[in-house]
């Protein structure tokens, strides 16, 4: 049996120079697929490309700022250039501020949507335009589980996740069979992320998952791994939590 469940696919994903993208990039990697890199860190992306190489694997960085338009189309271009399709691509790149709606500027929405959400859909939107023509694919979206419930202090964040969640149905359901759509929605992942939350939020969201831990950003990558793969063919139009059961549903 072949373990290599991504052997011969081309993944795309975004935020890949640090955290949960970063994990996923290597993962992909490891399962075979040939992986286009993107993240505005060009240090960290190049370090990632460095390890899966250093390991046998095969991908590029593609610098990007996942909030121009124009630098999408780039990085939907150089993995045709490089690699001549795409099968899996990966939105995963955000910005936050935690605030709620009384203290948060205009400037600090706009900045988190345009990163956390208009990305994503942009992102979608030129791959879906090629796979339909192509050889079909799986767009893969990293959501939370903000995406389903209400964390206080949160707010641009939580318009951006929680139509991460609708955008993904709405692709779902508008382009199976050929195209794929699926929300991965995390909980509590230890990555540089929670930098600039306040410490009593992170001590009471840990005290309150079941699990009674926080995940590493390789377990999210386990799931997306499988999310992206041909064994997981039934699944689109929905989110998949990964969050120790800190949500309950
Ligand atoms: N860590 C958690 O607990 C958690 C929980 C739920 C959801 N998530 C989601 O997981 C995803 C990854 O987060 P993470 O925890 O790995 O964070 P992270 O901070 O480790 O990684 C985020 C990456 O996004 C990149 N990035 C930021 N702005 C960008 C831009 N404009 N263009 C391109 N790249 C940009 C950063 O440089 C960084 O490499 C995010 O969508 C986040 O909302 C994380």
């Amino acid at each position: 049996m072949d373990t290599q469940r991504l052997r011969g696919k081309i993944c795309v994903i975004t935020g890949a120079a640090s955290g949960i993208g970063r994990a996923c990039a290597i993962r992909y990697a490891a399962e075979g697929a040939r992986v286009v890199l993107a993240d505005i860190d060009h240090a960290g992306g190049e370090s990632a490309v460095n390890e899966i190489t250093a390991a046998g694997g095969q991908a590029v960085f593609q610098p990007t700022d996942v909030s121009e338009p124009a630098q999408l189309e780039a990085l939907l271009g150089r993995a045709l250039a490089t690699y001549g399709d795409v099968h899996v691509w990966h939105n995963n790149a955000f910005k936050s501020v935690f605030k709620t709606i009384i203290d948060q500027t205009l400037q600090e929405f706009d900045d988190t949507v345009r990163i956390s959400l208009r990305a994503y859909w942009y992102g979608s939107k030129i791959a879906v335009m090629h796979m339909v023509n192509h050889n079909g694919g799986v767009i893969l979206n990293t959501a939370s589980v903000q995406s389903y419930f209400g964390e206080p202090g949160f707010s641009a964040y939580q318009v951006a996740k929680g139509g991460i969640l609708s955008l993904t149905r709405s692709i779902g359901v508008d382009h199976a069979p050929k195209v794929r759509a699926v929300a991965i929605a995390p909980g509590f992942i230890h990555t540089p992320a929670h930098q600039g939350i306040p410490a009593e939020t992170i001590e009471r969201v840990k005290a309150s998952i079941p699990a009674q831990r926080g995940a590493q950003p390789e377990e999210v990558a386990a799931l997306a791994a499988f999310l992206a793969s041909d064994e997981a063919d039934y699944i689109t139009g929905t989110g998949v939590i990964i969050d120790g059961g800190y949500l309950g549903i």
